[in-house]
């Protein structure tokens, strides 16, 4: 299992300065060119679902990067997915909330009826930083009245104390 874990870190280069000066960018698109590693990617977050013995309803998938992961992790799941959006984009009724991240500030938006009360959501990302985008999402879920079971992401830059931002249990495949 290490060795997958490796190989998946292998495959996200970081890009310094960018997007602003200061930010190191882990830059997971890599992944992705590889169909081998990007397989290997969701399949170990399906494995530590299933070893965790978690029962998700609905696997929440933040825009963007998230959504490169959370659908293919939920049909794996065999579970609704459901995207928590940048504000303007889902039409209908919407819940929103307002959060700063390591370089902005962002609403996040997701149609009304998506989640039912007390279903079960595993909220996916593809990297923890500041945690200000998946304490966002938390609080979004919560005014739901959804049950978080886990915040799950690739990546974890450990140094920033993301995930004491977040209420939730919180685990990352690869700490950076
Ligand atoms: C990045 C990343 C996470 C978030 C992590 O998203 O994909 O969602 O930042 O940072 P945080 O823990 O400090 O909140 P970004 O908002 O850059 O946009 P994208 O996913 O649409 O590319
Ligand atoms: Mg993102």
């Amino acid at each position: 299992k290490q060795a997958r874990i490796d190989r998946l870190k292998a495959n996200i280069p970081t890009v310094p300065d960018f997007p602003k000066p200061g930010i190191l960018f882990w830059d997971i698109m890599p992944i992705m060119q590889n169909p081998e590693v990007f397989s290997d990617s969701v399949a170990l977050l399906e494995e530590h679902v299933k070893e965790s013995g978690i029962k998700v309803d609905v696997v929440v998938g933040l825009e963007a990067r998230g959504f490169l992961f959370g659908p293919l992790l939920a049909l794996r799941l065999n579970c609704a997915f459901v995207p928590v959006r940048k504000a303007g984009k889902l039409p209908g009724e919407t819940v929103k909330c307002s959060y700063t991240l390591e370089y902005g500030k962002d609403t996040v938006e997701v149609q009304k009826n998506s989640i039912k009360p007390n279903q079960n959501v595993l909220i996916v990302d593809d990297l923890i930083a500041t945690g200000g985008t998946m304490a966002s999402a938390c609080q979004l879920m919560e005014s739901m009245q959804a049950n978080i079971v886990e915040c799950l992401a690739v990546v974890e830059l450990d140094d920033l104390k993301g995930r004491d931002k977040i209420k939730y249990p919180v685990h990352s495949l690869i700490h950076c």
